[in-house]
């Protein structure tokens, strides 16, 4: 069993960054510049976009977050977001999901100009993606393409079963897998919370895709023996013995399934830290404006 180390790997790329860096600064050019907007209070979205912040420092990205308050009216943020589009300073942009509840994630997302929305949810970077043409892939599903590729990792004729069908994960996910490109050409099975028997399908799969949210929900007896499993989830469970009081775990029972892969990603450690730098080098691409 090998272990896909994102701890390794984002390093490498996060290194790569910082050498582009240097050379458009030494050519006077612009220094790619990520903005993000962090509406309310919550835990993991704040560490999320803490750490893209800090990731931008490290290889010398200018950054801005821009905080506000649970009670913005969506008007409010839509202004916000038109102000981010008109700014020439401003490369990329992403607004940090969830958002609260009297909040329209479709119209922010739909707001945000395509040339600057280096999450690449908005429809006309989804509709891109999935026609193979030029676009920002969102960040997930980027890093996981990178994994893929940097292992070497044959993904062409291969069966490779998504679970989970979120917007921002399973969904792109199943469409990249599915692309006629290097890292693709797999013939693919999309699960979700519908779907009856899903070991069924789980067991059939050359290349796993966990993103459902459930902390250790895959368990040895739905695995093939070889298979490649990439572990998309990250869940706090509390855990007194921890100084942090919790522990981050995964939706793969790693201890169990890991004996039973060819490759799989270790949580923490993998598949997070690929999608942090994964959103910089969309933003360096919206800097040197290569797609739009
Ligand atoms: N919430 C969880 N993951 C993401 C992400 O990749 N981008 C944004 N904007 N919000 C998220």
């Amino acid at each position: 069993m090998i272990l896909l180390d994102g701890k390794k790997l984002s390093a490498e790329i996060k290194a790569e960054l910082k050498n582009e860096v240097e050379n458009i600064r030494a050519k006077g050019g612009k220094i790619p510049h990520l903005a993000a907007i962090l509406v309310g209070n919550d835990g993991a979205s704040e560490t999320y976009v803490k750490s893209k912040v800090k990731s931008c420092e490290e290889v010398g990205f200018s950054s801005t977050l821009l905080r506000f308050e649970e009670s913005i009216s969506e008007q409010e943020l839509l202004t916000e977001i038109q102000k981010m589009n008109e700014n020439p300073d401003i490369d990329g942009f992403i607004v940090q999901l969830p958002l609260p509840k009297h909040i329209s994630e479709t119209k922010v997302i739909e707001t945000i100009a395509p040339e600057k929305d280096v999450d690449g949810f908005h429809p006309i970077n989804i509709g891109r993606m999935a026609k193979n043409l030029p676009a920002y892939i969102p960040a997930t599903p980027f890093g996981i393409l990178q994994m893929l590729e940097r292992y070497k990792i044959e993904t062409t004729g291969k069966h490779c079963v998504v679970v989970g069908r979120s917007n921002i994960v399973g969904s792109p996910m199943s469409i990249l897998m599915a692309r006629n490109a290097p890292i693709g050409n797999c013939t693919v099975t999309l699960c979700h919370s519908k779907t009856k028997d899903l070991s069924k399908f789980t067991q059939e799969a050359d290349i796993l895709i966990v993103a459902l949210g459930k902390p250790e929900f895959v368990t040895a007896n739905m695995i093939k023996e070889g298979a490649v499993v990439i572990d998309v989830g990250i869940t706090r469970l509390p855990d007194e013995s921890s100084a942090k009081g919790y522990r981050i775990v995964g939706d793969v029972k790693f201890d169990e399934v890991a004996p039973k892969c060819s490759y799989i990603t270790p949580v923490p450690g993998g598949v997070g830290l690929m999608t942090v730098v994964s959103l910089l080098q969309n933003t360096l691409l919206a800097a040197k404006k290569i797609f739009y």
